[in-house]
């Protein structure tokens, strides 16, 4: 539809019409069975609330969607057509490893092309915005919602913030085209900063920290073209997100030039009463209009309060055409007006959904984003003529796809032990049970509840289970936190693996000394006992659809593991926030040197976690180079490169993540010791050499000062270049601006 038609639409709708189009409801109130991503599903509204509702979320579906668009719509009076939402956050039918895991492969571009695969299978089913990516920066593992993060480096978030946008939506941005979403950039801002980690919790930011770490990975997001924007549920020093002018009009919207459409997390107008900030509904219905907040998704404030407000001039009929027009435009832009279905139905579900070339590549996602974290004695990879025992309760879980997975089946998942026979892998393996996940404890989710008992038969299952760890060569335990003890409303202050797994790991550790441990699980945890168990230690997160293909191949070797800590493995709980990229202090504690009193560091334990940032094994063993330069002065507007040569001294192929850091080593506000600032993957055969070169810019230099200015200050700068943030192996330049 062209802009003047568009422009003739919104002036020829009532009021109430108009309203209706910011109202977003659960497609509960319309077909029975959406996926209910929420606290009580109705949150007070009814379906005379939602006649004329804009947009709904959280189901999916071609027929369905199909049949709610043509019956809405010919109930409209302006027949507009909906939009349909959905969290769609690491695939649709085929999952992807979750974010995090995502993050830790250090690859953006191949994450785009299974965000493409992703836009492919949803929009095929009829959805039209997915809300993701999540590009919340985190640093407490406490927090369930890490799952969803790409993790603490700035510079990593933000690429793979565009990665998402683009995989979504296309590089060119064309929404209209079939097999494309809009993208959703969420949380707007802060939300992975909830004071001890705690779920909803307000997050404290001083504004140098929210632009220097927190906001970057939105911008790119927004520079990649998201078409919308989701405020977050908490408030930031002080200030609800979704009742914020400051941060969603004048920071938004304004400074950073945001055009698209704004839409609440779930409820959040409505929780402005809990949150002490609006009076009542009518109150925080006002509050989140002058926000700048465009739809109000799941509560009743605007579905019942906005009319009466602009009626009776208590919020100007502008702001409601500025946001139903933003809305509006989006419609337009997926091509609604013309084709309302998207080019969605059961023929695009049956070509795209799982299909073969999707699960190759969610296959292959799983190997570049396990971390190995540790390999003694080179006890990976496995052989296949060696007998494994494997052992746990993760062996024959489908319940490996995270709690976001929403549309998924659980019956597609392969669990470990199918990728271990159907990769050939089985001829030499056994696999026992072992225990449980959890034991004497419940966990909720969206919608389930998965109560855990006490077996009868668990002596028994140990039993058997250390019968096999006596018999085999080698043991792969399979172990990790339940799915539902990660994701929103998470939150755990012991971030260690449950007690049963634990003793059934030190069990089989006596009787067998190459024990290899798999870690399921949606965010760090305090690995250090298990790690003390074990002769090598692979973390998979939740792996996906295709988890038990992926981690079979990386065991017995016919993948390299490809991930890299993308959020720091805490050495114990009482360490967080624990991260890379953190200040010297005045009195830097240097592990290595002499015992000293007055330095920043713990008594009882050490500064650094148990696995840093970009830390990672693989089936190589790669040798730096020194660090070369281009120049060793950078006058405002040139460009260095910083180069290096990697030899794989190694006896097997494998890809090295080649990871650039930048230090400032003097400014005007203090500096992070290391930020990652550029990634090269090199694939190098046993023998062979390559050189990864990376440009440093003066973009790259810059740095929010003591008055809030965004500049480059002339300095001393070292290039580090190495296999993780702890490297050594760096060249100073001096920047003159
Ligand atoms: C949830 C989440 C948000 C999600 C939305 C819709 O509460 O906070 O990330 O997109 O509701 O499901």
């Amino acid at each position: 539809m062209t802009e003047e038609k568009l422009r003739a639409l919104l002036d020829s709708m009532s009021l109430e019409e108009k309203v209706g189009q910011m109202v977003q409801v659960t497609g509960a109130f319309l077909e029975e069975d959406a996926v209910i991503t929420g606290p009580a599903a109705d949150a007070g509204l009814e379906l005379s609330d939602c006649r004329l509702a804009g947009s709904i979320l959280g189901i999916a579906g071609a027929d369905r969607l199909k049949r709610i668009q043509e019956r809405y719509m010919e109930e409209h009076p302006h027949h507009i057509p909906l939009l349909m939402m959905a969290d769609v956050i690491h695939g649709y039918r085929t999952v992807f490893p979750i974010p995090l895991a995502l993050g830790a492969s250090f690859q953006p571009e191949l994450v785009e092309k299974a965000m493409g695969m992703a836009a492919e299978e949803a929009a095929s089913a009829g959805l039209h915005v997915t809300f993701s990516p999540m590009t919340d920066l985190v640093r407490d593992p406490r927090w369930g919602r890490v799952l969803e993060s790409f993790g603490e480096s700035p510079w990593l978030d933000s690429r793979m913030a565009e990665a998402y946008v683009r995989g979504y939506q296309g590089a060119d941005g064309d929404l209209s085209r079939p097999g494309r979403m809009s993208a959703c950039d969420k949380h707007f801002v802060g939300y992975g900063a909830p004071v001890a980690g705690r779920e909803y919790n307000h997050a404290e930011l001083s504004e140098h920290t929210v632009r220097e770490f927190h906001l970057p990975p939105k911008i790119a997001a927004i520079k990649a073209g998201t078409a919308c924007v989701m405020p977050a549920f908490q408030s930031l020093n002080g200030e609800p997100c979704t009742a914020s002018e400051k941060i969603v009009r004048k920071l938004l919207r304004d400074e950073l030039g945001f055009e698209g459409v704004t839409i609440s997390d779930w409820s959040a107008v409505g929780e402005l009463v809990a949150q002490g900030a609006a009076a009542d509904t009518r109150e925080a219905a006002k509050l989140a209009i002058e926000a700048g907040i465009d739809i109000d998704m799941m509560s009743v404030c605007y579905a019942r309060e906005l009319k009466g407000l602009v009626e009776s001039g208590e919020v100007e009929e502008r702001l409601v055409d500025e946001a139903v027009w933003r809305i509006l435009t989006l419609k337009n832009r997926l091509g609604l007006f013309e084709d309302p279905f998207h080019g969605s139905g059961t023929e695009a579900e049956k070509k795209t959904v799982l299909c073969q070339e999707h699960r190759d590549f969610a296959r292959k996602m799983v190997a570049e984003s396990v971390i190995l974290l540790k390999n003694e004695d080179s006890v990976l990879p496995l052989s296949r003529e060696k007998k494994t025992a494997f052992i746990g309760p993760y062996v024959d879980s489908t319940d490996t796809c995270g709690s976001w997975a929403i549309f998924q089946n659980r019956e597609d998942t392969v669990t470990l032990r199918r990728g271990v026979a159907e990769g050939g892998y089985g001829e030499n393996a056994l696999f026992c049970h072992g225990c449980d996940v959890l034991e004497n404890t419940r966990v909720l989710g969206f919608g389930v509840e998965e109560v855990f008992g006490q077996r009868e038969d668990r002596d028994e299952l140990v039993k058997q289970a250390l019968k096999a760890a006596e018999e085999a060569d080698a043991v792969v335990m399979a172990l990790g936190e339940h799915t539902l003890q990660s994701g929103e409303a998470a939150s755990r202050g012991d971030i260690t693996l449950p007690a049963q797994q634990m003793e059934l790991l030190r069990q089989v550790s006596r009787v067998n000394s190459n024990v290899i441990t798999v870690v399921y699980s949606g965010r760090p945890l305090d690995l250090r006992e298990v790690s003390a168990c074990s002769k090598a230690v692979l973390a998979v997160f939740l792996p996906g659809t295709m988890g038990g293909a992926g981690i079979a191949d990386v065991l017995f070797g016919a993948a390299s593991p490809g991930g890299r800590v993308s959020m720091s493995f805490p050495w114990s709980a009482a360490q967080i926030p624990v991260y890379h990229n953190d200040y010297s202090t005045g009195r830097p504690y240097d592990p290595a040197g002499a015992e000293q009193k007055f330095v920043s560091r713990y008594l009882d334990m050490p500064n650094s976690p148990l696995y840093p940032f970009g830390y990672g094994l693989t089936y190589g063993s790669f040798r730096y180079s020194s660090v070369t330069l281009s120049a060793e002065t950078m006058k405002a507007g040139e460009v260095l490169t910083a180069a290096v040569t990697v030899t794989n001294e190694g006896t097997a192929a494998a890809k090295e993540t080649v990871q650039l850091y930048l230090h400032d080593e003097k400014a005007t506000t203090v500096r992070p010791r290391r930020e990652l600032k550029g990634v090269k993957c090199l694939y190098l055969q046993p023998g062979e050499s390559g050189e990864a070169v990376f440009r440093i810019t003066e973009e790259m230099l810059k740095i929010w000062d003591r008055d809030m200015n965004f500049l480059a200050e002339p300095g001393t700068f070292t290039v580090y270049i190495g296999s993780d943030s702890r490297t050594e192996n760096g060249a100073g330049f001096r920047y003159e601006g």
